[in-house]
C-alpha cells in the first residue's frame, strides 16, 4: 500500500481565517486542518440533507467544546494509579454552565453535555427581525447561581454580532463576570467578530471559521444559510 502524498492531502490555510492576525486578541480560530475544511465544505453545500447537516454539524460543534474547555482554568491534582505510583495532574477549578442563544444555539447544547455530563443550561430566546437584522430579546432562563461560573455561550452564527451582545447583556446584568464568559461559534464574519470582542474585551470567543462579511440582508458570507432552519427544520 502506498503512503499518502503530502501534496495532494494538506491544504495551504485558504479563506479569511489566513488574516486572523488581524482579529482582536481575544477571538480564537480552531487550526483549519483538512478535517476542519472538509466539515465545514459539507455544512456549507445547499445540497447537503438535513440528516448530514446535523451529523457535521455535530462533529465541528464537538471540537468547539474540547477546544473551549482548554481555556478553562485548572489547579493541580495528584492521583495514585493501579500500580502504585503518583500522577501529577490537573483537575477544572470552578463550575460551569453553558447558555444558549435560542434558537440555533441550542444545536449545540448535546456537545457540551457529551463533554460534560450533567452541566447545568440557560436559554435565551433572541430573534433577529428579518427586515432590519436588529435582535429583539424575548426570553431568559438561567441557573440561579449563574454569577458563580464560568459560562460557555453558544451560538453557530455570528453575524452583525448583534445577538450575542444583547445575549451578553443579559449575562452581564445577570452577575456574570465578563472574563468568565467563553463564546462558542461555529461561523462568524468579520464585522460580528469585531464588534462582540472589542465591546467586551475580556470574554474570548472560539471560532471554527471567519468568513469573508456579510450580505445586504446581514447574511454571513459565503456562510451557510440559515442555520437555525437547515438544523432544525
Ligand atoms: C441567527 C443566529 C444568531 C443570529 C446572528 O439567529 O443563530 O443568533 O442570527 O445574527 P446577528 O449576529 O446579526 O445578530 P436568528 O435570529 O435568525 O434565529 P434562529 O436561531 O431561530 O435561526
Ligand atoms: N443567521 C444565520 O443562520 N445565518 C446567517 O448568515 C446570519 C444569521
Amino acid at each position: 500500500m502506498s503512503s499518502p502524498n503530502p501534496a495532494t492531502t494538506c491544504l495551504p490555510a485558504s479563506g479569511s481565517n489566513a488574516n486572523r492576525a488581524e482579529l482582536p486578541e481575544n477571538a480564537l480560530v480552531l487550526p483549519p486542518t483538512t478535517q476542519l475544511q472538509a466539515l465545514l465544505t459539507i455544512i456549507r453545500d445547499e445540497k447537503t440533507q438535513r440528516g448530514d447537516f446535523v451529523f457535521t454539524s455535530d462533529r465541528i460543534i464537538r471540537l468547539l467544546v474540547e477546544e473551549g474547555l482548554n481555556h478553562l482554568p485548572v489547579v493541580p491534582k495528584t492521583v495514585r494509579t493501579p500500580v502504585g505510583l503518583e500522577y501529577e495532574g490537573v483537575t477544572f477549578q470552578g463550575r460551569i454552565c453553558g447558555v444558549s442563544i435560542m434558537r440555533a444555539g441550542e444545536a449545540m447544547e448535546a456537545g457540551l453535555r457529551d463533554c460534560c455530563r450533567s452541566v447545568r443550561i440557560g436559554k435565551i430566546l433572541i430573534q433577529r427581525d428579518e427586515e432590519t437584522a436588529q435582535p429583539k430579546l424575548f426570553y431568559a432562563k438561567l441557573p440561579d447561581d449563574i454569577s458563580e461560573r464560568y459560562c460557555l455561550l453558544l451560538d453557530p452564527m455570528l453575524a452583525t454580532g448583534g445577538s450575542c451582545i444583547k445575549a451578553i447583556e443579559v449575562l452581564l446584568s445577570h452577575g456574570v463576570k465578563e472574563e468568565r464568559i467563553l463564546f462558542l461559534n461555529l461561523i462568524a464574519s468579520p464585522e460580528g467578530v469585531n464588534n462582540v470582542c472589542t465591546k467586551f474585551p475580556k470574554l474570548r470567543m472560539i471560532t471554527a471559521w471567519v468568513d469573508e462579511g456579510l450580505d445586504s440582508r446581514s447574511y454571513i458570507i459565503p456562510g451557510l444559510g440559515d442555520f437555525g432552519d437547515r438544523y432544525f427544520l
